[in-house]
């Protein structure tokens, strides 16, 4: 879809739909009551009927309204006038868009950008609706033999912005809110791809094919071999048990100055987890295929950096692998040497995700990073403690902690921190090794912090459980791309482009 900034008349405009709000009172935004002074009492009249509400989020098409030129006009509900706010904003552009799709309007034109917005400046406005409306558009139809939806026709959406100054700032939000929906629709793809499509070396390809199209982004694979080399056996112990072969995907962005440190992204790839011996029981079995979801984000945030060119040096690693019971999978009671030396006691396959990042986040250390940041869909545990909304933030690092929070603020893509410490990391103690994978059921995603936090010591180390975020179930199943607007925020306030 493109977008762009203009200003005009609702009265005299011409475009295949006008999008104007209405609030929960009944109150007729700006261009309403525009359009309802040369339509007959058009919109006042539906609104008097009972008939438009205004509710947040309720949409109503009509047809050839009389009186402008527009072809269709649709009602946007705004909730309760003065509330608005970028989240209420976002919803707004969402709902809109979604029924533009139905029509076979090829473009429209909003007017919901007049209205009150609190932080609504012209930037986050153009770039908030942007992500919403793509985010909306986004359809996941490739394996479908047969397409029953009519195929969207809306091509371009114009926002409602008074002058040169507002709309060039709009520009700017359109381009940053395209790049991040572009990488968060591409993240949302990978995790709803299945785990006989999207395997290992399938991830792998991806992370190519995104690097054959952009000479600035350098992509290589540590392949098993050089694993054996390098000692990353926790790595190694999950992928043992799969026909597939496990692959550390390695994608290095060198926008900034030479010489500074760059950001390490880790996302944990487990293409398809079934626990390993340590089965998972069969309800929802399925949505294991979204384990690889902390990997899908961060090389969705990769093709937005590359999109906006940060000037920003960003290196993000992908362990990939399958987790899969087998004569040759790890047993529980197995003890592995990872690779920064420390040996570990595998209590239960299932907890596999924190093994294949231990050995991701030692090899981070070669890249001599200022911040690293892990992204997995860790813990069940994480899902009961925060549910759907928030992705669980860990760290022993305040300053990046807040960092972290307040990019997710300004994304519309939060997180809520949990302690880590001591008290929590001696669940993991083993009699047999060093430590070992499991601790208790209780706490469980500060547990498992826990145990990344013993290969993360010296580093300015953030972890990002996303196991209630990644996706949804039920009928709108499916990836979310998040926490790509997160770290895309994260990376574009660092880089100082927004
Ligand atoms: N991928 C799962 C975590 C998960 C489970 C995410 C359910 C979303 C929904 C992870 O590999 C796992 O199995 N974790 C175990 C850890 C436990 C064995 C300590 C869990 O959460 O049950
Ligand atoms: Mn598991
Ligand atoms: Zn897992």
């Amino acid at each position: 879809m493109d977008f762009s900034a203009k200003t005009g008349s609702a009265a005299t405009l011409r475009t295949d739909c006008a999008v104007v709000g209405v609030y929960a009172n009944g109150r007729l935004s700006q261009a309403a009551r525009e359009i309802d002074a040369v339509a007959g009492n058009l919109i006042s009249g539906l609104v008097k009927r009972g008939d438009f509400t205004g509710k947040a989020g309720a949409t109503l098409l009509l047809h050839g309204p009389s009186g402008i030129p527009a072809k269709r006009l649709l009602l946007t509900g705004l909730g309760e006038q003065g509330k608005l706010d970028l989240k209420g904003w976002r919803k707004a552009h969402g709902a809109a868009v979604s029924a533009l799709l139905k029509t076979a309007a090829k473009n429209a034109f909003s007017f919901l950008s007049m209205e009150d917005v609190a932080d609504g400046e012209p930037y986050l406005l153009a770039r908030h609706a942007a992500e919403a409306a793509e985010e909306t558009a986004y359809r996941f139809d490739e394996l479908k033999s047969k397409i029953d939806a009519t195929p969207a026709r809306l091509g371009r959406m114009t926002l409602w912005f008074p002058d040169r100054k507002s709309q060039s700032a709009a520009a700017r939000g359109f381009t940053h809110g395209k790049a991040v929906a572009d990488g968060q629709s591409l993240a949302r793809r990978l995790g709803n791809l299945p785990g006989n499509i999207c395997t290992p070396t399938f991830l792998a390809s991806e992370a190519r094919r995104l690097a054959a199209g952009n000479a600035g982004l350098k992509v290589s694979v540590v392949e098993e071999a050089q694993m054996k080399k390098l000692g990353m056996n926790a790595l190694l112990s999950v992928s043992q048990g799969s026909r597939q072969p496990p692959k550390l995907i390695v994608m290095e962005w060198r926008g900034g100055p030479k010489q500074k440190a760059p950001v390490a992204l880790v996302g944990k790839g487990i293409t398809f987890d079934t626990g390993g011996i340590s089965l998972k029981p069969p309800p929802a079995m399925d949505e294991m295929k979204f384990d690889m979801c902390g990997a899908a984000s961060v090389i969705g945030t990769m093709a937005t950096v590359v999109a906006l060119e940060l000037p920003i040096n960003v290196v993000a690693l992908v362990p990939a692998a399958e987790n899969m019971p087998d004569g040759l999978a790890s047993r529980p009671g197995d003890i592995v040497t990872t690779m920064s030396g420390q040996t570990v006691e595998i209590l239960n396959t299932d907890a596999e995700g924190r093994l294949i990042l231990c050995d991701a986040l030692t090899y981070a250390r070669r890249f001599e990073p200022s911040t690293v940041i892990d992204v997995a869909t860790l813990t069940g545990a994480c899902v009961i403690a925060l549910g759907h909304h928030l992705s669980g933030l860990m760290s022993s690092d305040d300053p990046l902690a807040q960092e972290i929070l307040r990019a997710g603020v300004d994304a519309e893509d939060r997180a809520w921190r949990l302690p880590i410490g001591e008290e929590y990391d001696e669940g993991l103690k083993s009699n047999f090794a060093d430590f070992a994978n499991v601790a208790g059921r209780e706490g469980g995603a500060i547990t498992a912090a826990c145990f990344l936090a013993r290969f993360t010591r010296d580093l300015k180390w953030a972890h990002l459980d996303i196991a209630g975020t990644a996706w949804k179930s039920g009928r709108a199943k499916g990836a979310t791309g998040r926490p790509v607007p997160l770290l895309a925020q994260f990376l574009m306030s660092r880089a100082g482009v927004a």
